[in-house]
C-alpha cells in the first residue's frame, strides 16, 4: 500500500519524490511537483545552492553539535520546519494531521495551510510542538475572523500571512492532468480524466476510505465548507494587502508572520508594521515565475532586516547541506515543503518521518565536516557566494 521508506535504497529526498510518483496518480503527484509557467524558478531555487561553496574549518572535533533554534521565542529542535502544503490530505489519508504529528515526534514546527483537507483543531491536537496557522482571506473577512477565532482556541501560536497570492499563478500541469475537473464532484467533468487514478488502486482506495473528495473545513462559507473548485475565484476576491495586517493583528493578538517576501522593500515595511518575522518565500515557484530563487535575494533581506525580526526562508531545500548554507547567509531556519510531501505522498506519516531524518542527518554531518558545534554560530564565513551575487 505505501512504499518501503526504510529501504537502504532510499538515501535522499530524490529517491523519495520518485516514490511518490509510483504511488500517487498523475494529478495529485503534479500538485506537488510542479511550479508556474516555464517552471524557470523551480529548478533555479534548487540549483541556486549548487553556486553557494563551503569553507570548512579541519582538524575540529564536534562531538555535540546542537541543531536547535529559537523563533518567536519558541524553541524547535531543528533548523527546519514543515511548510504549509494546501491539499496534503489528497497525497495520504489525513494528510495534515498525519504531517503535523511527525513534525511534533521530530521536535520541530508545523504550519498549516488554509486549503486543508482536515479540520485546524484536528492538526493542533496532533503535535505538543509549535504549529502556526497560514492565512489567506478566502470568503472574505468575516470567514477568515471566525478561522482565527478557532486558530486562537485551537492552540497555534503564529499566523502566517501569504502576500504572494493576489490570483493563482499558472500551473500548466494542473490544466492539463483536469485537476480541478478531478476535484469538481462533476461525473462528466470528471471522466475524461478519470484513468489516471482509476491506474493507482491502492491510493484511490486510501483515498475513498478517508471520505474521498474533500472540501476545506477550515473555510467556512454560509453553505458549508469551500470546495476545490472554488479557491481560485475565491484568492482573486480577497487579495491580501498590507492593510490587512491591521485587523488581523487585532483579531489574533498574537504573533504575526508574513510569508511571500522577494526584496528589500517589502521585508522593510513588515519591518515597519511591527510583524513578529517575515519567509523570504516565491511560493515555492507555484504563483510569479522568473523571480529569483529565494537563496539568491535573501542576503539582499537579511540586510534590509538588519536584526530587527527573525528571518525564515523556503524554497528548493532538498539536502541538509542548503539548510546549513541558508543559515550561514542569516536566515533564522527555513521550511521545506516538497522534501516532506514527497514523502508523505510515498508512505504516509513513515515518509514523513523519513524526510525529516534524512534532512536532520545531513545537517549533522554538514556541521561535523565544516567544524561547527552549533546552527547558531553559523555565519557567512563559512561559505563563499558568487561575487555576481553581491
Ligand atoms: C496553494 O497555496 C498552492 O500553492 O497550491
Amino acid at each position: 500500500m505505501a512504499a518501503n521508506v526504510s529501504s537502504p535504497s532510499v538515501v535522499n529526498i530524490s529517491d523519495l519524490r520518485i516514490l511518490a510518483k509510483k504511488r500517487l496518480p498523475r494529478m495529485v503527484f503534479d500538485y506537488i511537483d510542479s511550479g508556474a509557467d516555464r517552471e524557470q524558478t523551480l529548478g533555479q531555487n534548487c540549483t541556486a545552492y549548487n553556486e553557494i561553496l563551503f569553507r570548512p574549518r579541519c582538524a575540529v572535533a564536534t562531538p555535540s553539535c546542537d541543531l536547535t533554534i529559537s523563533v518567536l521565542n519558541e524553541e524547535f529542535k531543528l533548523p527546519f520546519m514543515l511548510a504549509p502544503v494546501g491539499s496534503s490530505r489528497l497525497f495520504y489519508p489525513k494528510g495534515e494531521v498525519v504531517a503535523a504529528r511527525e513534525a511534533g515526534v521530530a521536535g520541530t514546527g508545523y504550519t498549516l495551510s488554509t486549503l486543508s483537507g482536515c479540520r485546524l483543531e484536528d492538526v493542533k491536537s496532533a503535535t505538543n510542538c509549535p504549529a502556526w496557522y497560514q492565512l489567506y482571506l478566502l470568503g472574505g473577512r468575516d470567514v477568515a475572523l471566525k478561522t482565527i477565532d478557532r486558530a486562537k482556541k485551537a492552540g497555534f501560536s503564529a499566523i502566517v500571512v501569504t502576500i504572494d497570492t493576489p490570483v493563482s499563478g499558472l500551473r500548466e500541469r494542473d490544466l492539463r492532468n483536469g485537476t480541478k475537473e478531478l476535484l469538481s464532484r462533476n461525473p462528466i467533468k470528471m471522466l475524461p480524466y478519470l484513468s489516471q487514478m482509476l491506474l493507482k488502486p491502492c491510493w484511490l482506495t486510501q483515498w475513498l476510505g478517508d471520505g474521498g473528495l474533500m472540501s476545506f473545513p477550515n473555510v467556512e462559507l454560509e453553505n458549508g465548507p469551500m470546495g476545490y473548485t472554488e479557491i481560485g475565484p475565491a484568492l482573486e476576491a480577497s487579495v491580501v494587502t498590507w492593510e490587512d495586517l491591521q485587523w488581523i493583528r487585532e483579531a489574533w493578538g498574537g504573533k504575526i508572520v508574513v510569508k511571500g517576501v522577494h526584496i528589500d522593500q517589502d521585508a522593510k515595511k513588515a519591518v515597519d508594521l511591527g510583524v513578529d518575522a517575515i519567509v523570504v518565500s516565491n511560493h515555492g515557484a507555484r504563483q510569479l515565475d522568473s523571480v529569483a530563487p529565494t537563496i539568491r535575494v535573501l542576503p539582499e533581506i537579511v540586510q534590509a532586516v538588519n536584526g530587527q525580526i527573525d528571518v525564515l526562508l523556503d524554497g528548493g531545500i532538498r539536502r541538509g547541506s542548503d539548510v546549513v548554507k541558508a543559515l550561514c547567509l542569516g536566515a533564522k531556519g527555513v521550511l521545506i515543503g516538497r522534501a516532506y510531501a514527497y514523502g508523505l505522498g510515498a508512505a504516509g506519516g513513515q515518509g514523513v518521518a523519513r524526510a525529516i531524518e534524512i534532512l536532520k542527518t545531513d545537517v549533522l554531518r554538514t556541521m561535523k565536516l565544516l567544524g561547527c558545534d552549533s546552527v547558531n554560530n553559523l555565519d557567512e564565513s563559512y561559505i563563499t557566494i558568487p561575487d555576481s551575487w553581491k
